[in-house]
């Protein structure tokens, strides 16, 4: 599998082109001790704030939010700084979730595989977040926040477009709008969260609204 890279700006690309979900684990327990220092030192990372701004706008303040992949709590610091209090954080990387919680800022803090079900009951947030996970993302993981958001909940995906098409996640979030039980909130115009490390990765923010399930 090989080691985390010395040069800071080659550990992201090195982790995203892990083979396996077991790999991509075993990689970001590697890089959590040096992640925020990589992305926010080297690159200025800009997507937490971002989707905060976005929340801000769509969201209520006091509504449960489910930061999915949460990492070390990036976003996490985001929103609660953006006024949101209720924050719910899962991730399946350990030494990730281990730094999540040194931040005290979610309400709770659980391990979780995208691949699997969530344990939660269904209609217990009002906001799912995605950030950064774009090419490892299991798009059936959609049909799981359309179950754990309560009538009238929002979805914030923050990835870049081309996996967002290519994966499927387009589609899907399409099949839904169509059938009449999502609404087209806003896709965002792209920016640059890692212009350092990635120059060429753009992101967007896709928002959907849960009508009816
Ligand atoms: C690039 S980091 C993003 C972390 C945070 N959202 C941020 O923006 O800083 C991606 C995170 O997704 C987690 N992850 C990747 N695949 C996952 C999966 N199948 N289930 C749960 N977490 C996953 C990794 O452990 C890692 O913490």
């Amino acid at each position: 599998m090989g080691d985390l890279p010395k040069d800071q700006a080659k550990r992201a690309p090195w982790v995203i082109s892990a083979d396996t979900s077991d790999e991509l684990r075993a990689r970001y327990d590697q890089w959590a001790q040096t992640y925020d220092s990589d992305l926010e030192d080297v690159d200025a990372y800009a997507a937490p704030q971002m989707v905060a701004e976005k929340l801000s706008e769509f969201a209520v303040p006091d509504g449960a939010v489910l930061d999915v992949a949460c990492g070390t709590g990036l976003c996490g610091k985001a929103f609660h700084a953006a006024g949101f209090f209720n924050l719910t954080g899962i991730d399946y990387s350990e030494n990730m979730l281990a730094l999540a919680g040194k931040r005290g800022v979610y309400r709770d803090l659980q391990r979780a595989d995208l691949n699997d079900p969530l344990a939660f009951d269904d209609n217990t947030f009002h906001a799912v977040t995605v950030v950064g996970l774009s090419l490892h993302f299991p798009p059936a993981a959609y049909h799981e926040f359309a179950r754990v958001l309560s009538p009238g909940g929002l979805i914030f995906y923050c990835g870049d477009e081309t996996s967002f098409d290519e994966r499927g996640m387009r589609a899907l979030c399409e099949a839904y709008v169509a059938a009449g039980k999502w609404v087209d909130v806003e896709e965002t115009a792209s920016f640059k969260p890692l212009p350092a490390s990635e120059p060429g990765l753009d992101y967007r923010i896709f928002i959907h609204q849960v009508i009816d399930k």
